[in-house]
């Protein structure tokens, strides 16, 4: 039995992690947003499902320019979420739950309205308040143009111009301008932030664009359009660990000296890179004297496809073991399509045209995908590693795809000049009940609207009901804990065509069918399956079962 107890080091290895964004999950004090006091009043549910850890999206000072990841103090709560005090309360609470907390630290930038840059904005050019940040001057004869072509992975030029005619890089929005990890400063104040929440008790650390925070600020600035491609298509296109301002190989120096923090507390603090990068540079952000783990997007990114996903699961192990980390599997988080949708979307199908029909080109069979998702859910707790779920997953919640665009407020959304709709669908806040107001999010209405289909998936619609999904991830969670041990799985040589079979060191199988008939269902007890099985001794298309050793 995976042993989870609070002092192990290794706890990380093969834990389920809960992702909670905290404006979207529970509201206790009626302003529409959620907040710190309402997550702690949830705690149960969390509990109640079984995960060993919650991971907190910011929750820091913000003006909520990109839902939070624009972090204004690093080391203080949103005074619309709560209190440093709140924040103690709801960790002790989640300790004495047995559940590790996670916070998101976020190293690339910060708010506009962080002290530092506004000290620089009011310094001017050449000053030493700017050399924290990217400020150069433009091109052009008077210094009109961007100093280089790079892009913001929001949309347009990732350089903005501030009144006295200085540029400021920003990878992201505008109102995120982007650090200078060349600067002292700049590394000794986010150890200072990594000790701040280490000694509050935070047991460990989700690094943001943790492949973005060294660039190459040699002069001339390097174009990237010299590589034919810009944004992060140009990875593929230059020796590795040597684009301008992506996953360059200096920003590990960085993770090694976060390693020697960590490593000073006990058990000591984990941490997972955000790096959409591919597997192999990702797995240098995940070795152990450096962050431990990365997230697996490429998982994520696996068309419902018996052999792209056996094949992205074995790449992932392999990478996971050569680095001496444990693997990562995710199928929702709050920047992507949720799984529920996403899995029925044709291979190839654009989710921007998708989410701007109002999730109706194509339209999604409701019952077929919840049940393609609670297959690909079991098959993910199935594998050896970590798993993070992401809020309302575990209800399977679908995209709210049909909000109104006048609702938005994913900064994508005017940044492409409203040619992409962004990620507001996945973020709409969680229904606690079936009916009532924001449907139990709080009493004050919620920051988004709720399609009025939430209620059918609310948590008390499904807890205690026998076949529902909450009570499915439940019971895989709880099953999970007993079954695992290693971190190894074998595939079965004689698996059909369009089955995967595997089975872990501890002698029990995991068997997906993600064909579009039945297949014998191999023989063994059948510990769960992701929807009731007929009597014929099949298993149907689209879904997976657990069998004894
Ligand atoms: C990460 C976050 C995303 C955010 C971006 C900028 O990708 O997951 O939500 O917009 O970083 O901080």
């Amino acid at each position: 039995m995976a042993d989870l107890s609070s002092r192990n080091p290794d706890w990380w290895r093969q834990a389920v992690i809960y992702q909670v964004y905290p404006r979207s999950f529970a509201d206790a004090d009626g302003d529409g947003l959620g907040d710190l006091r309402g997550i702690t009043g949830r705690l149960p549910h969390l509990a109640a499902l079984g995960v060993d850890a919650l991971w907190l999206s910011p929750f820091y000072p913000s003006e909520l320019a990109d839902g939070g990841y624009d972090v204004a103090d690093h080391r203080d709560v949103d005074p619309r979420l709560g209190t440093l005090d709140d924040f103690d309360a709801m960790a002790a609470e989640a300790h004495r739950l047995g559940l590790k907390v996670i916070v998101d630290i976020v190293p690339n930038h910060t708010s506009r309205l962080h002290p530092w840059f506004q000290e620089a904005l009011l310094a001017g050019p050449g000053s030493a308040a700017r050399d924290r940040y990217v400020f150069r001057p433009g091109r052009g004869e008077h210094g009109e143009l961007p100093p280089s072509d790079w892009r913001s992975v929001f949309g347009g030029s990732a350089w903005h111009r501030v009144p006295d005619g200085e540029w400021y890089l920003h990878l992201f929005a505008p109102e995120q301008p982007d650090l200078n990890w060349a600067h002292d400063e700049v590394r000794a104040d986010f150890r200072t932030t990594l000790r701040f929440w280490s000694d509050r008790g935070v047991d460990g650390f989700r690094v943001d664009v943790a492949h973005a925070l060294v660039k190459d600020l040699a002069e001339p600035l390097r174009d990237v359009a010299q590589f034919g491609a810009t944004g992060e298509q140009a990875l593929e296109r230059v020796p590795p660990g040597t684009h301008p301002y992506w996953d360059r190989d200096e920003v590990h120096e960085i993770f090694r000296d976060w390693r020697k923090i960590f490593d000073a507390y006990s058990p000591p603090r984990t941490a997972v890179a955000e790096a959409w990068v591919p597997g192999a540079r990702r797995a240098l952000y995940a070795r152990p004297d450096e962050l431990g783990q990365a997230f697996n997007f490429e998982y994520l990114q696996t068309a419902w496809d018996a052999d792209a996903l056996r094949g992205a699961i074995t790449g992932a192990l392999a990478t996971a073991r050569a680095a001496g980390a444990s693997a990562t599997w995710v199928l929702s988080n709050h920047d992507v399509v949720r799984h529920a949708s996403r899995l029925m979307l044709p291979p190839g199908t654009d989710e921007n045209a998708w989410l701007l029909s109002g999730g109706r080109a194509p339209e999604i069979d409701a019952s077929h995908s919840l049940r393609r998702a609670r297959a690909a859910t079991l098959l993910m707790l199935a594998l050896p590693g970590s798993s993070y779920v992401y809020q309302g997953e575990e209800l399977g919640l679908p995209e709210a795809a049909d909000l109104p665009v006048g609702v938005l407020q994913d900064p994508v959304w005017e940044q492409t000049g409203r040619a992409r709709k962004g990620r507001d669908g996945c973020r709409v806040p969680l229904p606690w009940t079936a009916d009532g107001p924001s449907y139990g999010f709080g009493s004050g209405g919620a920051w988004l609207p709720q399609p009025e289909w939430f209620g059918s998936y609310a948590v008390e619609t499904q807890a205690g009901t026998a076949g529902s999904t909450l009570e499915l991830y439940r019971t895989a969670l709880r099953l999970r804990r007993k079954l695992l041990e290693g971190e190894s799985l074998t595939w079965a040589a004689d698996a059909p065509f369009g089955v995967l079979h595997f089975a872990r060191s501890e002698g029990w199988r995991c068997v997906t069918n993600v064909s579009h008939a039945p297949v014998p269902l191999p023989p063994g007890e059948v510990l769960l399956a992701s929807v009731p099985l007929p009597l014929d001794g099949t298993l149907p298309p689209d879904t997976t079962v657990w069998l004894g050793a």
